[in-house]
């Protein structure tokens, strides 16, 4: 079955694609021409859900979006959705941080944690698409740490193993991150609900 992975970024569907395998194919937006969708909405759902009719309106297809982001418990969930932009519209990955380290100051309480919502669907008009989340419970570090990943990888603490996200391996993250547990349990429902 063909879904079109309502996504630009060429790691993140190959990553999806390995989850997947062959049983559910993954045709990136950007092989069909399409520009992103913009993400408007207050939550990672409805941003998801935003991305999935894009794609699939646009090429026919059924279609497959994600959103994540991180999520500061005494920051009332901020970044949140605006993870990737929280410095202002041009900002990037260190500027982000900057200002994440800069509004904690000394807090204590520097509990947070990663979320991804994934969105299935049939076509722009299902009323029944798959959706679901997954978290990835950790803490903000007090100095950036590592310097693989992306984002806010280098200030994410994983409690017990004392590392952050920033100084795991590709594969390590994927095993226990937001993302390749949101894409697992995917796996799982596509097939549940497309089994014949
Ligand atoms: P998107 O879902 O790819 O748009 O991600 C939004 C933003 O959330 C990214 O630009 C990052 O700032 C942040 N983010 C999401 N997932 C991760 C992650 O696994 N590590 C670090 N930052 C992440």
């Amino acid at each position: 079955m063909k879904f079109v992975f309502a996504s630009s970024n060429p790691s993140k569907t190959r990553e999806a694609s390995e989850i997947l395998g062959d049983k559910f194919e993954l045709i990136s937006q950007s092989d069909f021409g399409i520009t992103a969708a913009e993400e408007i909405a207050s939550t990672f759902l409805e941003n998801a859900l935003i991305k999935a009719r894009h794609a699939s309106f646009l090429t026919g297809l059924p279609a497959i979006a994600d959103d994540s982001g991180l999520c500061v418990d005494i920051l009332g969930g901020a970044p949140g959705v605006k993870s990737a932009r929280y410095s202002g519209s041009q900002s990037n990955d260190e500027q982000n941080i900057r200002k994440l380290l800069d509004e904690l100051g000394y807090q204590t309480n520097r509990k947070a944690f990663f979320v991804c919502v994934i969105v299935a669907l049939n076509h722009p008009d299902d009323p029944t698409p798959i959706t679901l989340e997954s978290r990835w419970e950790g803490e903000i570090a007090t100095k950036a740490l590592g310097n693989k990943g992306f984002g806010y990888d280098p200030v994410f603490l994983i409690p017990g193993l004392n590392r952050t996200a920033g100084q795991l391996a590709r594969n390590e993250k994927n095993a226990i991150s937001h993302r390749g547990k949101a894409l697992k349990r995917l796996m799982e429902e596509l097939s549940e609900r497309y089994s014949s």
